[in-house]
């Protein structure tokens, strides 16, 4: 039996990446709906859920070398071992699985110049959501911490592209005015779920290069968003921020800058199979779009250690 890795993500730091057998049979398994249907002989699972029951005992036997599932050798019945992940965990695997995926099937295509056009996030929404959200939880105190120290008088934030919104959520617990936008089918999940409502999130449903929210704001919060992005789309976007920022306030960039942690260089290969023309753009990319758009930037970016990403702040 194996312990996992701490970072079950596909961006842990080279030599540290969990064992791609297990992330490719959990997400399969788990995409069956099989974990949901545990315990049970394969014959039975394989006939609830209408699938081939061969593949499921292979499947099932193998996931035992991780403590996954464990076998009744008795009865040949399955349950769910001690090494299951947590729902966090499940969706950093599962997400992991998508770009092993991606990277295998795309990198070779890419480098011949054949793109896939398929943005990481529409294909199952709800898995890339609770990926990111595993990811930012731990995050989410520290950039919030930054954000404040850097523009102590902000009473009200808006989180660009706030997804899971875990950023949102740490703003709202330090007492500021939150809304965030994000595309109509992430704000559906956020409703649906209403943890962000119930938290006095307001919610915003709208391509933020088609309409915004009033404002003006104190903060302008863009984590996650600008690397996904070609450089047309980032200048565009922050000339259409710059009127709804507040004369106190800023704007705060968080991203992977090209070259200046090697878990950057990394993440650059996961926007590239992307195909949406995102990258890990330079610094003095950003530098660029964002005076041509009238912001000032701070001299210096802020690195957030182990998750090669920085975040510029500017006003
Ligand atoms: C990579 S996620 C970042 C999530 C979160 N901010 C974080 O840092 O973990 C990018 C988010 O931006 C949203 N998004 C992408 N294009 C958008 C657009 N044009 N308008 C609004 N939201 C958009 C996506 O739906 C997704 O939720």
């Amino acid at each position: 039996m194996t312990d996992h890795p701490d970072d079950l993500s596909f961006l842990s730091p080279p030599g540290q990446v969990a064992d791609w057998r297990m992330m490719v049979l959990f997400d399969a398994v788990a995409g069956a709906g099989v974990f949901a249907e545990l315990p049970g002989t394969a014959d039975d699972l394989a006939a609830a859920l209408g699938l081939d029951p061969h593949a499921l005992r292979v499947a099932l036997d193998a996931l035992r070398a991780w403590g996954i599932v464990e076998r009744d050798d008795g009865e040949g019945r399955y349950a769910i071992g001690p090494q299951a992940p947590s729902p966090g965990a499940t969706a950093a695997i599962r997400q992991h699985a998508r770009a092993v995926r991606r990277w295998s099937a795309s990198v070779g295509d890419r480098l011949r110049g054949v793109a896939d056009d398929r943005a990481a996030g529409t294909l199952e929404p709800e898995v890339f959501l609770d990926a990111l959200a595993e990811a930012a939880r731990s995050t989410a105190p520290q950039v919030v911490d930054l954000c404040l120290t850097r523009f102590p008088r902000a009473r009200s934030v808006v989180d660009l592209g706030g997804c899971h919104g875990e950023h949102s959520l740490e703003f709202a617990r330090r007492g500021l005015q939150v809304t965030m936008q994000d595309l109509p089918t992430m704000i559906e999940i956020a409703q649906r779920r209403g943890r962000l409502a119930s938290a006095g999130v307001e919610l915003f449903a709208g391509n933020f290069f088609e309409e915004l929210p009033d404002g003006p704001f104190d903060l302008v919060f863009c984590a996650g968003i600008t690397h996904t992005f070609d450089g047309d789309h980032n200048l565009a976007l922050y000339r259409r921020l710059r009127p709804i920022v507040n004369a106190r306030g800023g704007i705060a960039v968080v991203t992977f800058l090209r070259g200046r942690q090697p878990l950057a260089d990394l993440f650059a290969v996961q926007m590239m199979v992307n195909g949406n023309g995102g990258d890990t753009h330079a610094e003095a990319d950003y530098r660029a779009w964002l005076t041509a758009a009238g912001f000032r930037v701070d001299d210096q970016p802020v690195d957030l250690p182990g998750r090669g990403q920085s975040i510029l702040f500017a006003t």
